[in-house]
């Protein structure tokens, strides 16, 4: 999205980043191999020779650094690689960005994540950070290592929080692509008269800010020009806070499944009008501590930097569940 927005609106030469993979997975950038302003570079967070070759041979005017291990809840499997993905791999980003290219605007993704067990609601700028995951542990200590930076060496290093960004790009694992590609998947099996496995969910009570990504990408270029040598970290959020049944269930009308719901916690279910387990409760994919409210206050990011979202919460649901109900497979 960040290359699909540079692209249309400033003229510069953009290199994205690739890591060797055992099976390359390249669906959501394929359509970027003929762009002439467009380059792929081989980098990989987790070796700092190619953070630096990168940064020596391209003496980059702008950094953005997007690439993390994202998904909370593997970072309890592998907090180690967590930690080195999302924050020791910042240290040798800045390292090289001092030494090599001082001048660079540097931005790291930040996420709601490091609010983790709010004591206010909504977030802004000031909320303290108090992350329950490794994830966001690491995500802090990036931001602590992008101030530092900052302010010793006069770099042009932010770190923005982003609410939960979603959209039809988004990795299968995250809850609101498994609910719209799950629901698409059964609405397919209902009109064929097949029988199909139910959609199995953890906490469905757990509440987010979801923003459409896309809409992101004009925030982030915004912070990344600032004009000014002390340059600030913003909130990008929708301001509005949905259940991960909301989205549930909203999917499901929009798929035009009736249900009925039986059962309470973790024996909750959903039937449809014929009685098949259209969604069931699974313990498995509850975290070791859950974040239960994200909501984003976007007041100053929207005040100062005139950055304002496009998309509401319905048109998000539609868009993520029509996609998957038209791709082939
Ligand atoms: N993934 C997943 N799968 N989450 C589920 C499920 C399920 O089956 N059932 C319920 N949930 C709940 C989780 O417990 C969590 O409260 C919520 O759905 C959202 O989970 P995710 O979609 O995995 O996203 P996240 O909020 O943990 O993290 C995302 O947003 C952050 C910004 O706040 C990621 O994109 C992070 O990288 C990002 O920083």
């Amino acid at each position: 999205h960040m290359v699909d927005y540079l692209l249309k609106n400033v003229d510069c030469e953009i290199f994205g980043a690739i890591r060797r993979i055992s099976v390359p997975n390249y669906r959501n950038i394929k359509h970027l191999e003929k762009e002439k302003r467009f380059n792929f570079i081989k980098l990989d967070l987790n070796d700092s020779h190619s953070i630096k070759n990168a940064i020596l041979d391209i003496e980059p005017d702008y950094f953005i650094n997007f690439g993390a291990q994202s998904f909370v809840k593997s970072s309890w499997d592998y907090p180690e690689q967590t930690f080195n993905t999302d924050a020791t791999a910042i240290i040798h980003i800045l390292e090289s960005l001092r030494r090599f290219a001082p001048k660079c605007h540097f931005y790291n993704a930040g996420s709601s994540e490091e609010f983790g067990d709010v004591i206010y609601s909504p977030q802004n700028e000031e909320h303290p950070l108090r992350p329950q995951s490794p994830y966001g542990a690491a995500k802090c200590a990036a931001r602590h290592l992008v101030r530092v930076y900052k302010e010793s060496y006069d770099l042009y290093a932010i770190q923005g929080w982003l609410f939960n960004h979603e959209g039809t790009r988004r990795g299968f694992e995250f809850v609101t692509r498994k609910i719209s590609s799950e629901v698409a998947r059964i609405k397919k099996s209902i009109e064929k008269g097949e029988d199909f496995e139910p959609l199995r969910l953890g906490n469905l009570e757990a509440r987010r800010d979801w923003t459409d990504a896309e809409d992101f990408m004009d925030g982030v270029w915004k912070m990344l020009n600032q004009k000014t040598t002390d340059p600030k970290n913003y909130v990008l959020a929708s301001g509005e806070m949905h259940t991960i049944r909301e989205f549930l269930e909203l999917t499901l009308e929009q798929a035009g499944i009736e249900f009925l719901k039986t059962g309470a916690d973790d024996k909750e279910k959903y039937l449809n009008e014929d009685g098949q387990e259209i969604v069931k409760i699974d313990k498995r994919y509850y975290r070791h501590a859950e974040v239960h409210e994200l909501l984003g206050d976007p007041t100053l990011a929207k005040e100062e930097l005139g950055w304002h979202p496009k998309g509401s919460f319905e048109s998000l649901v539609k868009k993520m569940y029509n996609n998957d109900y038209n791709k082939d497979s």
